[in-house]
């Protein structure tokens, strides 16, 4: 991280659960400067971020601009505040599910949020000095599931893959994606693209998969497994993905994109009996075995079956590789969520989520 040190970095969705471990870790070693925008949503969370100033002294360092980036002139206030050298922009509306039954904050969000982020930072970039203006970089942080959907056999996702996205979620990140390939190739705004596999980990808000099975089985509730259980997964420890994020925006290569991900490809019914046995071990079940509350429901209207990445180029380009394996970073994830059950009780409270959901 030597090239980051004492650099304005923006970063967007920072109280989310990947932006809040990028913040987390750039706190923690070097000497950046970081501005954090996020309009503070249902996922949201920046008490771990305020411990880490509080204890180690750093509030000079770090500087929360809470906006919307639906809000054009907010966005560009903030810009205006921030006078940024590098930006990495993870702010969305992120789950499948939401973007089922509510597609429309998926649009404002992702697409027109980042249109807006777009124009402000390229703004921005072009009234800097030449100096700052070849430093200067955007990374879009993204998904594999822009690439839609493998089959059992196909090999993974690579960076010429066609995107061919299938819920509301993915489509509103492939359309982000094209927005900020358009404004390297028709205005040189030095973007840079990551696709990345999915992420699981502490501090994940839990209607995804991995934190939700360990809420539902915790509570000895019904764990609802989509369909047959048998969409795959590949599944990336959130702190390889940060890993992965601050190499990108310290040594990629302007216009290019990176795949993140590989090594954890796993069926969810695999995934959910690893969590019942991993917990069973740790805190035996007192009534009902774990895995006896596995429950098939009714599947995801147009369930994505397989994504699965081929990180080769950023791991010969860039040297990037994972540290953790699927099943050390499951056991670490899950031991979290065990001594934070008031974390996961506060965020869901503030959320207004209901865990009692059954899929769609
Ligand atoms: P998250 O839902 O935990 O956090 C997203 C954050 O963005 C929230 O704090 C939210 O308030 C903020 N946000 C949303 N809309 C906003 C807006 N209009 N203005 C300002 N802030 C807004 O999501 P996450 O899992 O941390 O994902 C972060 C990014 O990484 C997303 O862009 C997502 O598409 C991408 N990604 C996620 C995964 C994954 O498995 N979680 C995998 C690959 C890529
Ligand atoms: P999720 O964590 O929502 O991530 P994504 O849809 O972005 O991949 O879901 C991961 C997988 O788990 C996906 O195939 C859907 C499945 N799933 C269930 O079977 N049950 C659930 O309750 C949830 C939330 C997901």
């Amino acid at each position: 991280m030597q090239k980051l040190n004492g650099l304005k970095i923006l970063i967007t969705g920072g109280a989310g659960f990947i932006g809040g471990a990028v913040i987390r870790r750039l706190l923690t070693s070097g000497d950046s400067f970081i501005f954090n925008l996020d309009k503070i949503g249902y996922a949201s969370d920046i008490n771990e971020i305020n411990r880490i100033l509080n204890d180690n002294k750093l509030s000079n360092r770090y500087t929360f601009l809470k906006v919307d980036l639906k809000d054009i002139k907010e966005v560009e206030n903030a810009i205006k505040i921030s006078d940024p050298d590098l930006i990495i922009h993870l702010a969305a509306e992120s789950h499948v599910d939401r973007s089922i039954d509510s597609p429309s904050e998926f649009i404002l969000s992702n697409v027109l949020g980042t249109f807006n982020l777009l124009e402000a930072s390229k703004q921005h970039w072009s009234k800097l000095s030449n100096k700052r203006k070849e430093k200067f970089k955007f990374l879009h942080v993204s998904t594999d599931e822009v690439f839609g959907s493998l089959d059992i056999n196909e090999k993974g996702f690579d960076e010429s893959y066609p995107y061919d996205p299938r819920s509301p979620y993915s489509a509103s990140k492939a359309s982000s994606d094209h927005l900020v390939r358009s404004w390297f190739h028709t205005y040189k705004f030095p973007a840079m693209i990551t696709n990345c596999s999915n992420n699981f980990g502490p501090k994940q808000f839990p209607e995804k998969l991995i934190p939700l099975v360990i809420q539902k089985a915790l509570k000895g509730e019904d764990i609802p497994l989509y369909g047959d259980g048998s969409n795959i997964r590949d599944w990336l420890f959130v702190e390889d993905h940060v890993d992965a994020i601050l190499l990108v925006i310290s040594k990629g290569v302007i216009g290019q994109s990176y795949c993140v991900g590989g090594f954890g490809e796993k069926s969810n019914i695999e995934v959910v009996k690893m969590i019942c046995e991993i917990l069973e071990n740790l805190i035996p079940s007192k009534k009902v075995p774990y895995h006896n509350l596995i429950n098939k429901v009714k599947d995801r209207p147009g369930h994505d079956l397989r994504y699965s990445i081929d990180s080769s180029k950023i791991q010969s380009e860039l040297g990037w590789t994972p540290k953790y394996s699927f099943e050390s970073a499951l056991k670490k994830t899950i031991c979290w969520y065990l001594v934070n059950v008031d974390w996961c009780e506060q965020i869901l409270s503030q959320s207004g989520y209901e865990l009692d959901r059954k899929g769609i």
